[in-house]
Parts: C-alpha cells; sequence; structure tokens
C-alpha cells in the first residue's frame, strides 16, 4: 500500500497510508489529513489513487507545489513530493522503507521462518528480559524498539558485554524483523549469530549474558482495546455495536448507520460489507450530499446513450456496479425527493431503470446507508419520506458520540499515534496530553481526535506529545455552517463582534487585492458603511483622509 510520509526540517514526522481512493489534505476540519498551517488552503489538494498510479488535484484554485511544480492536476510519481506549509509529502509507491539506520545496517539476512503475517499482526507482544534471576517483562507498543546499554534506548540492558545500541526489533505486517547494530558481542539466536532476520513468535535473542524472549503477549486483559474491522473501543456500547453488526452483516437487509459527524460512520458501513457474504464483492459508496441533484439520478441507476445533454455514451449506475455487493449511500438525508421514490422502488423491486432507458435491469445489491440527520424528524418535516425512512431503518445502528464513550479515548488516540508515526518512532502522548484530551468535548467526535493527532505530530517537538502540542478543531455551526470562536475571558460581547467584523473586512480585502468596490459587493454591505468602518479603523489611504 502506498503511503505519504511527512518531513519537517528533514525530519521524518507524519505517515499517512494511502489506502482510500480519494484523501484529502487541507488545514480544514473535513479533510483526511489536518494540516495546521495557514498556508495550506482548508482543502488543499486531492491524492486519487486507482490501486495502481497516484492523481493529484489541486483543490485550492491556487495550485499546488508537486515536486517543485504548481499544478492544479497530474500524476503523483514514487518520490515526488508535495510542499505544503512548513512540511513536505513524500509519496512512496511501496510503504515500508524504514528508518535509515535499520536499512543500512544490513548483514546477511536469515530467513527463520515465514510467520503467517495475518495470524499475528494484531497480536499484543511483550518482550521478557532474563538476566540471571532477574525477569522483567515490557509490553510493545510501539512498531519497534531499540534494546542496548546506551539510556537513549527503549529497552536499557545492563549487561557488560551489550553494546551501547545493540540491535533493533521493529514490527511489520505481523513479522519481527531483528536487526543487529554492528555491536560488539553480537546477537544470538541459538548457536546462530543473526545480523538481520525475520522471527516467529516466541523467540528467544541472546546478547552477552541477557535473555530477550519475544513473545505473544497474556490474552487480552479487560481493558484492551478491542480492534473490530478498524473500529477501536471496548467501551460497553462499541462492544455491541460489532456484535450487532455481526449479527446483521449476513442478511441482506438494508441497514441505516446513524450517529453524529465523525462518529465512524463509514467504517461501520465497510465493516458490514466486510462482515458479509458479499465481502469479496465490490462496495460502492456513494455520497448523497456531494452530487448536483441533475447528476444523482445517472450517478445512482445509470443512463442510455443520449438520454440527457451530456450523456455522450451509456454508463453503468452505481445499483449496477454494486451489483452481488454492497451500495453504500452517504448523507442519506440529502437525497431529493423525487430520487427518494425511485430509491424505495429499486429497494421493494430489486428492478432499476436507467436514465432514459425502457426496461428495468434485475440488481442484486444490499444498502448500507448513513446519515447525521434526525430521519425521523425530516420525514415529519415531509423533506424525507417516511416509507423510505421505514425500509431504510429496519435495522439502525446508532453510533454513540465520543463524549460519552470517554473511556475509549486513551485507546483512541495511541492507535491514532501508533497508525500516524513514522515507522521506527515510538512516539507517545505524556499524562499531561491524555488528561487534556479527556477534558475536551468533542464535537467533531473521533475523526477531530484523528486531527488532533495528525496535528500534534507534525507539530511536536520531539518523541513525546505533550499538552501544549494539542490544538483542536474550531466549533462549526451545523445549520450555518460557521465556526464560533469562544469570547475571551474579558471581552465584551461588543468588542468581540467588532474584532470579527474587522477580521472579516481585512480577509476580503486581502482576496480582492484591497479592491474597495469589490469587497462591498461581496460582503453585501453598502460602499459608504464600509468605508467609514475602515476609516473608524484607521485602514484609509492617506489621499483618502483629507
Ligand atoms: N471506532 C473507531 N476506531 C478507529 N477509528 C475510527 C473509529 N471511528 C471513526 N474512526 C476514524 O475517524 C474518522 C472519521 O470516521 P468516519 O468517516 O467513518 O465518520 P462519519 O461518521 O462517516 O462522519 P461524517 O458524518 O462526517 O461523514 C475516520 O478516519 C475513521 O477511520
Ligand atoms: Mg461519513
Amino acid at each position: 500500500m502506498p503511503e505519504l510520509v511527512f518531513f519537517r526540517r528533514g525530519e521524518e514526522v507524519l505517515r499517512v497510508a494511502v489506502e482510500r481512493a480519494r484523501l484529502v489534505l487541507g488545514r480544514g476540519e473535513h479533510c483526511d489529513v489536518a494540516i495546521p498551517d495557514t498556508e495550506v488552503s482548508r482543502q488543499q489538494v486531492a491524492l486519487l489513487w486507482d490501486g495502481e498510479r497516484c492523481r493529484v488535484e489541486d483543490l485550492s484554485g491556487k495550485g499546488t507545489l508537486v515536486a517543485g511544480q504548481s499544478v492544479t492536476q497530474g500524476e503523483l510519481a514514487d518520490g515526488a513530493d508535495l510542499a505544503l506549509g512548513q512540511w513536505r509529502a513524500v509519496f512512496r509507491l511501496r510503504a515500508g522503507g524504514d528508518g535509515a539506520d535499520v536499512t543500512t545496517e544490513v548483514g546477511h539476512t536469515t530467513s527463520v521462518q515465514a510467520p503467517d503475517a495475518r495470524a499475528t499482526r494484531w497480536q499484543p507482544a511483550q518482550v521478557r528480559v532474563k538476566q540471571g534471576p532477574n525477569e522483567s517483562v515490557h509490553r510493545l507498543t510501539g512498531d519497534s524498539f531499540t534494546a542496548g546499554k546506551d539510556a537513549a534506548c527503549d529497552l536499557v540492558l545492563q549487561d557488560r558485554f551489550a553494546s551501547s545500541r545493540h540491535l533493533k526489533v521493529t514490527r511489520r505486517d505481523g513479522v519481527f524483523h531483528v536487526v543487529d547494530l554492528r555491536s560488539t558481542n553480537g546477537t544470538w539466536l541459538g548457536p546462530v549469530r543473526v545480523f538481520e532476520a525475520e522471527v516467529p513468535l516466541p523467540t528467544v535473542l541472546r546478547v552477552g549474558e541477557t535473555e530477550l524472549v519475544l513473545e505473544a503477549a497474556a490474552p487480552a486483559a479487560r481493558r484492551e482495546v478491542a480492534d473490530f474491522h478498524g473500529i477501536i473501543g471496548s467501551d460497553p456500547s462499541v462492544r455491541q455495536l460489532a456484535e450487532l453488526i455481526e449479527r446483521v452483516a449476513p442478511s441482506s437487509a438494508a441497514v441505516t448507520v446513524l450517529g453524529e459527524s465523525g462518529t465512524g460512520k463509514e467504517l461501520v458501513a465497510r465493516a458490514i460489507h466486510a462482515c458479509s457474504q458479499r465481502a469479496n464483492r465490490p462496495l460502492i459508496p456513494v455520497n448523497c450530499a456531494a452530487i448536483s441533484k441533475e447528476l444523482i439520478e445517472s450517478e445512482l441507476f445509470g443512463h442510455e446513450k443520449g438520454s440527457f445533454t451530456g450523456a455522450a455514451g451509456a454508463r453503468k449506475g452505481a445499483f449496477e456496479e454494486a451489483d452481488g455487493g454492497t451500495l453504500f449511500l452517504d448523507e442519506i438525508g440529502e437525497l431529493p425527493l423525487d430520487l427518494q421514490a425511485k430509491l424505495l422502488r429499486a429497494l421493494e423491486g430489486g428492478e432499476i431503470k436507467r436514465v432514459g432507458a425502457s426496461r428495468p435491469i434485475q440488481v442484486d445489491v444490499r444498502v448500507v446507508a448513513a446519515t447525521n440527520r434526525d430521519l425521523l424528524a425530516a420525514a415529519r418535516e415531509g423533506r424525507f419520506r417516511e416509507d423510505l425512512y421505514y425500509r431504510l431503518c429496519v435495522i439502525p445502528l446508532h453510533l454513540p458520540p465520543l463524549r460519552s464513550r470517554k473511556s475509549d479515548l486513551g485507546a483512541l488516540a495511541e492507535h491514532f499515534v501508533r497508525t500516524y508515526s513514522p515507522r521506527g518512532q515510538a512516539v507517545r502522548l505524556t499524562p499531561a496530553a491524555l488528561e487534556r484530551l479527556q477534558q475536551h468535548s468533542w464535537p467533531g467526535n473521533i475523526r477531530e481526535l484523528r486531527n488532533v493527532v495528525h496535528r500534534a505530530l507534525l507539530l511536536r517537538k520531539g518523541p513525546v506529545i505533550d499538552a501544549s502540542d494539542l490544538s483542536f478543531d474550531v466549533e462549526v455551526n451545523r445549520e450555518t455552517g460557521i465556526s464560533v470562536p469562544e469570547l475571551p475571558p474579558g471581552m465584551t460581547l461588543e468588542q468581540m463582534l467588532e474584532k470579527l467584523e474587522r477580521q472579516i473586512v481585512e480577509a476580503a480585502l486581502k482576496r480582492c487585492n484591497g479592491n474597495r468596490e469589490r469587497v462591498a459587493r461581496e460582503l453585501g454591505v453598502a460602499r459608504s458603511t464600509l468605508f467609514k468602518r475602515l476609516k473608524d479603523w484607521g485602514l484609509t489611504k492617506q489621499d483618502e483622509q483629507e
């Protein structure tokens, strides 16, 4: 799987797998990677991955610097970099290039046994350190650890025969990779001195007079994080959810996933598909909010050649693409009423009709819908068909907001830190940072937590994330889409409003290159009002003041 590795001042700080068809980078909260830099647009650039090649599409309207060239669209070659504020993000077609210290220390590779990657992938592991009668156990949290006499090693060995940086162990896709860091007395696997080896669990390594036992950790304790198809959490609500998913997945009944923005609805939809017998058939996502009213019918049902202007050839719709598989209708609450009727017909009869076609086609599709709206309220107000509501909500799955399952917060935060920190770096959250996370109310739910971790990894000064490295998404009012800042202490509402007004005007002036006619038009204020304001703020030019 390809990945994007972010560097700041030559230092790797963040790693993101390119696992989705579309990955959006930008400053805004709804991006897949949140980049805290005002030079980066709210939506800066999209990476479109088709399984072979990666294209970039600038979303800022100003161009994105790719391999030093400003582009609006183009292909992203292996090793090419994107300039994003103070960061450089390098695209690697094949993930897995590890930190330089490992790859340069190549001796000869002893392949002991290739363990089944899948079997050990999520297995918790530990190292038991045995020195004579003394024994201590260290649970493996990061992707790798170093061992040696030096205090900077993750595992400090009190052994006179150990070198200061003796060895490094990396876990990659469930495989444990041991590299001897040119130690004086060697790393031993039984009678064999190893320089680099892939080892299964359990394995006993000998360093000087010390035995390092790499082994599976004790079975998950109750507090241990569960991972169900990428859904992390051990809160009772999450466990119930996992059970429910397993129960409903095998049938072909429609499921609707309900929950606030960022609670993991898409993740749940994917888990349902993955647990179903349709798992080896496609899952086709359609975002009903992102497609224009004119195009959505043809997106869903396809069209015949020449059925409307612009329909040059015939095209399959999402229903046909998903035949035998699952259709994920995201933001179902935004589907226009006339299409709701057509969707209902498709669900009831298992038949669809392409736009412009005279005959219907039979399809076998399981629909999973998602929304953060109250569909029943929408039905009462006549914006959502009640019959469709009952048809879709045969099985409703309610996802809890993060603020009501704070017991999972630490585990989720650590999961994101582990997922996004560069390989070989054991980044951790300080207790103060964890405490600060607990205090936040999480209006943006798990997506916000992911963003907070992204930003902290990008901004951190070292291997720890402290409370001061955390910055939260601004709260956005759902109805108006306006972010609401908090009133700073000691400031009155009036002072705040004036400050905001001035900021809005100044930003508009900048955007319009100082053209005040345009600013007045854009902001919908009379020119005289704008001029008066600018004068009050001392923002008029010298000659106009006289
Ligand atoms: N339980 C979880 N464990 C791990 N990651 C999660 C979990 N829930 C959500 N996420 C992650 O949080 C992010 C947002 O989740 P997702 O896109 O599924 O939210 P959503 O409910 O569809 O939000 P929206 O309504 O805004 O579309 C994703 O990166 C997802 O992988
Ligand atoms: Mg979603």
